[in-house]
């Protein structure tokens, strides 16, 4: 039997995925851009080892999982036991380096480091883009985070979803555009509505969101330049407009949806005061589906960035990311079954 752990960083979409095209195959709407983080990772042990009692065994941070999280994670080991062609219950145990409780808990991470972990285990090696397709069935954001630095998943046209799939900006070797990011935790817990949820309802109710989807190839277009010219200014830009954009097209649902708490909003105002201040600072937020914001700054403004966040308000805590690499395997194991 093979024991394989894998570990994976998560990503912040600097243009936004916000929209499916389809919801079994979770296949965007939109293409979207990111950047794979080194810190908020998972680490994924997997071994098919039959579980327990008959079902998987999934263990997270230490305590065995909620049943949503298990039934996810069983539902996506089920798509890796079919390709392997075998049927053998597994042992899952997964960490996440989050903060215990500040609600940024990825599910990008989470999905790059099992689907890689999985596979292995179960005896297959796929390719990165095989395993950027297997990982965006957990979660679409996931498919970024099997690559590292700049990231683009594709929307793809095909019904299967074998082109939706991410690729890595930068040439394998290229320098690294370091680049920070700068975390404003904003709120303890859990977010208000899940992601899955929060794009259904948008798609199903919103009057912008077909302008959201309309607006996000010019982004793309725009942050890829961005990103290849090495333009903080111009990136920065693109990240501000699509993160508001893709809140405003939620906002207009119905009911509306709000992630924001009020040290979201200061936070956004302490970004752009820092911006127009006496002694500016190029740094540009950007908030997913939750209250925290995290601002994209180069690394030496990062402790200048985290200073000033850390004094808004009702902001818990900061931390700075820096840019990290794809999803890799820690080490396999070969046990007696
Ligand atoms: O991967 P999901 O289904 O959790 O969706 C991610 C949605 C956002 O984080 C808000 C945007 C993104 O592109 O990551």
């Amino acid at each position: 039997m093979t024991v394989a752990t894998a570990a994976a960083g998560t990503n912040i979409a600097l243009v936004k995925y916000w929209g499916k095209r389809d919801e079994t195959l979770n296949l965007p709407a939109t293409g979207s851009l990111s950047l794979t983080l080194d810190r908020l990772g998972t680490r994924t042990r997997v071994a098919f080892d039959g579980g327990a009692r008959g079902h998987d065994r999934v263990t997270l941070d230490g305590a065995p999982a909620d049943a949503k999280v298990a039934q996810r994670v069983s539902a996506f080991l089920d798509r890796v036991r079919a390709r392997a062609g075998i049927s053998t219950r597994a042992s899952v145990v997964t960490d996440n380096s989050v903060p215990t409780a500040s609600g940024l808990a990825s599910s990008a991470s989470g999905f790059a480091a099992l689907a890689l972990a999985a596979t292995r285990a179960a005896g297959l090696e796929l390719s990165p883009t095989q395993l950027s397709e297997l990982a965006r069935l957990g979660s679409g954001s996931a498919a970024r985070s099997i690559f590292g630095g700049f990231v683009e998943m594709e929307r793809g046209a095909r019904a299967d979803g074998a082109d939706a799939v991410a690729h890595a900006l930068d040439a394998a070797g290229a320098p690294i555009w370091e680049v920070r990011l700068v975390v404003a935790i904003t709120a303890a817990g859990a977010k208000a509505i899940g992601s899955t949820a929060a794009m259904q309802q948008t798609a199903r109710t919103s009057p912008f969101y077909p302008a959201w989807v309309a607006g996000v190839d010019g982004d793309l277009t725009a942050a890829r330049a961005a990103v290849a010219g090495r333009d903080l200014a111009a990136l920065g830009a693109v990240a501000e407009r699509s993160a508001l954009r893709m809140h405003a097209s939620a906002l207009a649902a119905e009911p509306g949806i709000l992630y924001w708490n009020p040290a979201t909003v200061a936070a956004i105002a302490r970004v752009r005061a820092l911006r127009e201040g006496p002694a500016p600072i190029a740094a540009f937020f950007t908030i997913d589906a939750g209250p925290h914001v995290k601002v994209l700054c180069a690394a030496a403004d990062a402790d200048r960035v985290a200073a000033a966040l850390a004094g808004v308000p009702g902001v818990l805590r900061t931390l700075i990311a820096a840019p990290g690499p794809g999803a890799r395997l820690v080490e396999t194991t070969e046990t007696a079954a």
